[in-house]
């Protein structure tokens, strides 16, 4: 009766996924937060059995003390000769269950949690929505809710060559899934074939930052509101210790055209959980020209890391001009790594305006604003009274003691580059300095900020240290 999905679906051997489930499949003793029920035939090891289930966030409820926990089980949706979807098969840790009935409405709860299989038979792709370094998006038509969705196509045999990379892929989707905020893209659930990994997402039509504004300034009213937007998709990360890591206008897009109130932040490619002891899957990474300097000084560094980011991109979007402008990639991670910004030689704003963005954009992390405290400013929260943060010390000072630089390796990013094809800015980058020789060996420098600069500039040229970087 469901023969016709039945081929695709063996196409991929389960034993090959990238994911491996930590649960088992059935499971008792949890606490089981009611969604929908419906009236099931289940078949499971040969038997049939017709019972009233219900569904809740990620189980199943069996019986009294039984559930069926679905969470990274593999998912296929069951369709009978007609296309109409009749049910659904789980698969976890060797175990098959099947349950048919009317579940239509239960798929989109099951692919939040589940590796759902056999994408052909249940989107159609409608048009390429953007490229980026990771990977090509296109927007995507379901059979099952017929709503349009993105996704986001990873290439396979790439996690396979390079374990961070899987890893990779895997902590983005686990930080998606994670996250419900309405200033963050929402997350819907993933495929898994032999050569493709398939991220779906929500449809943001109201498109992104840098295709809707380009290079121009807006008016204060619209910066308020991007960067509002922003920012309390920000703290609400920052709350659950998490760091987007590559806040750039590429990576900001509207829920609707020509609403900045329904900006959402996506690509989680770089967010990871902040930790203490500064481990990360990439350490060294962002986008050159948007990154805060302490990632490029290999020093330790926290959510804050988010909020120099966005200082740059009011700066963007304010003055019309990028802060660290600059003909190469390399000049701007030089004048990124130093700091520099200039606050002379731009268009007029509000005074508000102006304190804001220095106290996004202070060089030290403990000078700089918390997202809390950036949305509590009076530049957003239109409060006429005077701010203050901690001690605002004197940041030529803090940049005469500016750390010392040492060569950077770029490492390549998640998706192939057709042709070693050359640097350019605004490119997601990936450091693996410690794996370079060059760092092994570079003698830490003692010398000041201007000093620095023409140092930099020598050991790069010097030494070349600049590998690959992808293009896409
Ligand atoms: N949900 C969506 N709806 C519509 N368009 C989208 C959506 N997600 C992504 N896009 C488009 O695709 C582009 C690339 O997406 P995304 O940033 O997730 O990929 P990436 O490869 O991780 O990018 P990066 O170059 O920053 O690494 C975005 O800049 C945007 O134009
Ligand atoms: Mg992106």
């Amino acid at each position: 009766m469901y023969q016709r999905n039945q081929q695709v679906q063996n196409n991929f051997d389960v034993r090959n996924s990238i994911f491996s489930p930590e649960t088992t499949l059935w499971i008792t003793n949890i606490n089981f937060v009611f969604q929908l029920d419906a009236q099931i035939v289940v078949k499971y090891q040969e038997k049939v059995k017709e019972k009233k289930l219900q569904i809740g966030t990620q189980y199943i409820k069996y019986s009294r003390n039984k559930y069926i926990s679905f969470q990274e089980a593999f998912l296929t949706i069951l369709r009978n000769l007609d296309d109409e979807i009749i049910g659904f098969r789980l698969e976890k840790n060797g175990k098959t269950i099947e349950l048919f009935g009317q579940i239509n409405n239960w798929i989109a709860i099951l692919m939040k949690e589940c590796v759902s299989l056999d994408f052909i038979s249940n989107y159609q792709i409608v048009r390429l929505l953007g490229s980026g370094s990771a990977a090509n998006v296109y927007q995507v038509y379901s059979k099952i809710d017929k709503q349009n969705y993105a996704i986001k196509v990873f290439d396979k045999s790439l996690s396979e060559k390079d374990s961070t990379i899987k890893q990779s892929i895997k902590m983005e989707i686990k930080i998606m899934r994670s996250l419900n905020h309405p200033n963050i893209i929402q997350y819907k659930g993933v495929f898994e074939s032999n050569t493709q990994i398939i991220v779906v997402q929500e449809f943001l039509e109201g498109g992104d930052l840098k295709t809707i504004l380009g290079d121009e300034k807006i008016n204060e009213e619209n910066a308020k509101q991007i960067l509002r937007s922003i920012l309390k998709g920000l703290n609400y990360m920052h709350s659950n210790g998490i760091f987007h890591r590559d806040i750039k206008k590429c990576n900001l897009m509207l829920r609707t055209i020509n609403n900045f109130n329904s900006l959402c932040l996506i690509d989680f490619g770089l967010a990871e959980k902040a930790n203490d002891e500064n481990k990360y899957l990439y350490k060294y990474c962002g986008t050159p020209g948007c990154v805060a300097p302490e990632i490029l000084r290999k020093q330790k560094y926290g959510l804050k890391v988010d909020i120099y980011s966005v200082g740059i991109l009011g700066y963007q979007i304010l003055f019309g001009k990028d802060p660290y402008q600059s003909s190469s990639t390399k000049e701007t991670i030089m004048k990124n790594f130093l700091g520099h910004i200039d606050f002379l030689n731009i268009p007029e704003i509000s005074n508000n305006g102006l304190c804001f963005l220095k106290q996004l954009l202070q060089d030290d992390p403990i000078n700089r604003l918390s997202a809390q405290q950036a949305l509590k400013h009076p530049y957003l929260s239109n409060e006429e009274q005077r701010f203050f943060v901690r001690n605002h010390a004197d940041v030529n000072k803090r940049k005469a003691q500016s750390p010392v630089l040492k060569p950077l390796i770029f490492k390549n990013s998640r998706n192939s580059s057709p042709n070693g094809s050359p640097k350019i800015l605004n490119t997601k980058i990936y450091f693996k300095a410690q794996a370079s020789p060059y760092y092994q060996n570079e003698k830490i420098d003692k010398l000041s900020c201007s000093q620095n600069y023409g140092k930099l500039s020598q050991s790069w040229q010097l030494k070349n240290s600049f590998k690959k970087m992808n293009t896409k």
